[in-house]
């Protein structure tokens, strides 16, 4: 079976972005009586701005002091600083490999997708000058169940025209992990935490053309990698 797509997800796996979400959840968290650390941090990873605040609200005993109308606007206050922080991103705080990783991609003909369920991807992958080296992005926006749901990596397979089987997935998130595994893509995880992936990485800088070639023909060994 030929390898069609390989669809990211973006916060954590193409730029750092992942720790600037961290920090802006943990000021306004202060703000609001609640302290919250890395190590909680992790069960945020992959989920939508509305899903991380009620989480950061149970985990601090408040999930029903705020009326609908508060938590919006304490993800609006987040998102001023999320969005505020993403000024300092440029084409050099994408993450090691992954440019070359996508050039090579294309080089081979393989499709490149986006699953990310922040709403602020299209401006990150503007700011890191990357945007046109994607073939589909999943609309966040469209996206009702957030990750471990599958539905973003099923909606990028669709809107790239090729079928879960012939994609693989790539995550820093155990929610992302979940949502590749269960949308019936091969994942691949970068991290040492994860459990679950198809093949684990402990960083981007391991993660090239060689690595994605031979997981991909250790899955499907008689098969070629690239289209004819
Ligand atoms: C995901 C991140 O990619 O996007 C989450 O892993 C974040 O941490 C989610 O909450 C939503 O992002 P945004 O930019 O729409 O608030
Ligand atoms: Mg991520």
């Amino acid at each position: 079976m030929k390898l069609d797509a390989v669809i990211f997800d973006l916060d954590g796996v193409i730029t750092d972005t992942a720790h600037l979400h961290f920090v802006a959840w943990r000021e306004v968290a202060q703000e609001i009586g609640i302290a919250i650390d890395e190590t909680f941090n992790e069960q945020l990873k992959g989920i939508s701005r509305m899903a991380s605040l009620q989480r950061i609200l149970q985990h601090g005993g408040k999930a029903e002091q705020f009326s609908a109308a508060d938590c919006q606007a304490i993800a609006e206050r987040k998102n001023a600083r999320y969005v505020a922080s993403l000024a300092s991103l440029t084409p050099d705080s994408i993450l090691p490999g992954i440019t070359e990783l996508l050039r090579d991609l294309r080089a081979r003909g393989v499709r490149i997708g986006l699953a990310s369920v922040s709403l602020n991807a299209p401006t990150i992958l503007n700011a890191l000058g990357i945007s046109s080296l994607f073939d589909y992005c999943a609309d966040a926006s469209r996206v009702v169940h957030s990750k471990p749901d599958p539905e973003i990596f099923l909606a990028a397979c669709q809107g790239l025209r090729v079928s879960p089987k012939q994609a693989i997935g790539i995550e820093d998130a155990q929610a992302g992990i979940q949502a590749i595994n269960a949308s019936g893509m091969a994942s691949i995880g970068i991290g040492a935490d994860l459990t679950g992936a198809g093949l684990l990485l402990p960083s981007t800088r391991e993660l090239n053309w060689q690595q994605l070639e031979a997981f991909w023909q250790h899955l499907h060994p008689a098969s070629a990698t690239v289209k004819e």
